[in-house]
């Protein structure tokens, strides 16, 4: 028999209608990369999107048009599985039992929380919001994932499931879980807002900073023409004193496979605005077919739903054994089981 491939693990929040550049170039090109050679498992983890208490209807749209977009970028549902979080039940079963093995100061230590409690003031923050990390950590255990390819703001969630996996392992002896490691790739790892080049390109972001995978090409070429350039004229890699321009660098070297040394030297004795106007034409022309292919896919809900039911089914087949496997590490679960 083949060895099995080793399984990657990864999800995006379905809290936007589009994805955007960033979403993209730190996280989706990966998976679908990784699809030659892993098992890979991918969910729209919309869990943990009720964080932000979003309108029902538009939640459900969102669910849809994000799967979609995972497909339209190459995400093969037959090779890898492709899910919808909260069709599979044992997410939030195991995020209960890491609930109860997290230290409470543990987890108000993740800056992402800080960050966004601070940010919505603490009259709005639920107890959702602070076990977010956990509920992450629980998707990737819950599949004994070795990888989890993100972006670079994911770090420290990364580094808090490693723990609960090494915790389970001590405390209930080898093999309760699989210890993950993060797969963040620096050159991607955090493309910046076009306007505020200092901060990450967010979905909350002010929108003339994000390029959109489903904005029409007018808009990418505005975005990318006003996008803030540095002092100076020379087209040079300076993240430090020149981000605005780093941060175009990395997104055309990203969407070319040009280095950014070739770019760097191409340019010499260009102005900024050549720079930005061939690199609006490489966006627009990279995201015109995937823009198509979502469409397609959004066209026959139907279809796209029974894709959905079937990567459930899968998933939950692999949640369901591991879930038992851990619980009865915790002496859960019918006698019998523990034995297993
Ligand atoms: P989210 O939209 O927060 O669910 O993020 C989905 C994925 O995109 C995660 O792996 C993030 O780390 C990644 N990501 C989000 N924003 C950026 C960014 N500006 N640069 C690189 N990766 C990002
Ligand atoms: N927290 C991640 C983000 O905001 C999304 C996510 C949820 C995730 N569960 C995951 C990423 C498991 C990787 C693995 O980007």
């Amino acid at each position: 028999m083949p060895t099995p491939k080793p399984r990657v693990f990864s999800g995006i929040q379905p809290t936007a209608d589009s994805l955007h550049l960033g979403n993209y170039l730190g996280a989706l090109k990966q998976w679908v990369a990784l699809q030659d050679d892993y098992d890979c498992i991918y969910s729209v983890v919309d869990l943990h999107a009720l964080t932000v208490n979003p309108d029902p209807a538009v939640l459900r749209h969102r669910v849809r048009a994000t799967a979609a977009q995972f497909l339209a970028a190459g995400v093969d549902a037959e090779r890898s599985i492709l899910f919808v979080q909260s069709q599979v039940p044992q997410h939030a079963q195991l995020t209960w039992l890491l609930n109860c093995l997290t230290g409470f100061g543990e987890a108000g230590r993740m800056t992402q929380f800080k960050d966004k409690s601070a940010k919505l003031g603490e009259k709005s923050i639920t107890v959702g919001l602070f076990d977010y990390p956990i509920l992450m950590a629980a998707d990737i255990l819950l599949y004994d994932a070795r990888l989890v390819p993100v972006g670079e703001d994911q770090r420290q969630h990364l580094e808090l499931s490693r723990t609960l996996a090494a915790r389970l392992n001590s405390r209930y002896g080898e093999g309760a879980a699989v210890v993950p490691e993060a797969l963040i790739v620096k050159q991607t790892a955090k493309i910046y807002d076009l306007q505020e080049p200092g901060a990450k390109m967010s979905k909350t972001g002010h929108p003339a900073g994000i390029i959109e995978l489903m904005d029409d090409p007018k808009t990418i070429a505005k975005r990318i023409k006003s996008a803030v350039t540095d002092s100076g004229q020379e087209i040079t890699w300076d993240p430090r004193e020149k981000p605005g321009v780093a941060n175009l660098l990395s997104i055309y070297s990203a969407l070319t496979g040009r280095t950014v040394e070739q770019l760097v030297n191409d340019y010499q004795g260009k102005l900024y605005g050549h720079l930005k106007a061939d690199l609006a034409e490489v966006v627009i022309e990279a995201l015109a077919p995937f823009r198509e292919r979502t469409a397609l896919y959004l066209q026959d809900p139907g279809q796209l739903d029974r894709v959905l039911d079937q990567g459930a089914e899968r998933a939950e087949a692999i949640a369901r054994t591991v879930y038992q496997r851990v619980a009865a590490r915790f002496g859960l679960g019918q006698a019998g089981a523990a034995a297993g």
